[in-house]
């Protein structure tokens, strides 16, 4: 029996066990062997751009997380595609200018325009109207994290699907498990499903991240150092696992009218995923009874907050709670 289970081998599961292997705990993380989330998720760190609609509380949880990913990354001592070169928030009608203009004054960012976009990005369709550089919006490749995790933890990884909580006879139950925490708990959660691209080509077209308004359709293109770029996401309130003709059109069209070189990429995968939400799309993070807690409905944002969440149930584990962990219980519904 170890002292703590951890139900989930995503990057939030993961990154937990991580934390409390450092603080000496005796831990073992059970994974169901699928792959989750972060399978699909780009890794765009961005408090600011994914914040619109999110309350104070969770906007502070998300600037304090994106504040400890530099040291997260290092931490892991292998590279994990950490990279600082920023965001290019963009609109490219007039509509997707009046809907992205709301989050540019709050995140207080200068205008820029379409030639100094194109200075910043040259690859850019003329058609772009107006941006701003989000130097704070940063990347990850969520894929090389879970696998460094996992290297780190490969004595504590069960792979073993768990379908009752009354299974575990730890001292503590964390449930990281995602969508799947609803089966186990009885908890909220829901699938929010999200289809996402990712094209391969010359490396070097493309230097910052891009979220952008495009007729409407929000995109992100996120490009990685060895020429692949990512391009995400629906957002479908759908279970199903579906790559639809509908959502791969959607996708390709907005990415090829922001940057029309992309059409000469290769399409190398087409993905799906459920972000786990909950009623108000805030996390789930505290505990649940006195013997289990849970870390879950990360929704959006699964990879940002990875890094606080470790902190902050770890901390909880070992028996001393954040005030930040305040408007985020699992009991609030
Ligand atoms: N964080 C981006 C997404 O969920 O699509």
């Amino acid at each position: 029996m170890s002292d703590v289970a951890v139900v989930g081998g995503g990057i939030v599961g993961l990154s937990i066990a991580w934390r409390l292997v450092q603080r000496g705990v005796d831990v073992h993380v059970f994974d169901d062997g699928d792959v989750g989330a972060w399978h699909v998720a780009a890794g765009m760190l961005a408090p600011g751009g994914e914040s619109e609609h999110e309350d104070p509380a969770l906007i502070r949880l998300m600037e304090r997380s994106a504040d400890l990913w530099p040291g997260f990354a290092e931490g892991l001592g292998v590279e994990v595609g950490y990279d600082d070169a920023g965001t290019l928030s963009l609109a490219v009608t007039a509509d997707d200018l009046a809907e992205r203009s709301r989050l540019w004054t709050r995140q207080a960012l200068p205008l820029l325009r379409p030639t100094e976009l194109r200075e910043l990005e040259p690859a850019l369709s003329a058609r772009v109207r107006a941006g701003v550089f989000a130097s704070q919006e940063v990347q990850v490749d969520p894929r090389k994290v879970v696998n460094a995790l996992r290297a780190r933890l490969v004595d504590r990884i069960v792979t073993k699907r768990v379908d009752s909580l009354s299974e575990m006879d730890s001292r503590v139950v964390v449930v990281a498990a995602g969508c799947g925490t609803a089966a186990l708990t009885g908890l909220p959660v829901r699938p929010v499903k999200g289809q996402v691209l990712r094209l391969r080509g010359e490396p070097g077209l493309l230097r910052h991240v891009l979220d952008a308004a495009v007729d409407g359709r929000p995109i992100y293109v996120v490009p990685r150092a060895d020429g692949e770029v990512v391009v995400g996401a629906t957002q479908e309130e759908l279970t199903d696992r579906k790559i639809t003709a509908g959502g791969v059109h959607e996708l390709l069209r907005a990415a090829l009218d922001l940057v029309p070189a992309l059409a000469e990429f290769e399409l190398i995968e087409t993905t799906v995923g459920h972000r786990p939400g909950t009623p108000d799309n805030a996390p789930l993070l505290g505990w649940l009874d006195d013997h289990v807690v849970v870390a879950a409905g990360h929704f959006r944002n699964g990879i940002l907050l990875a890094p606080i969440t470790a902190d902050l149930i770890a901390d909880l584990v070992l028996g001393s709670s954040s005030p930040l962990l305040a408007d985020f219980s699992p009991r609030r519904f």
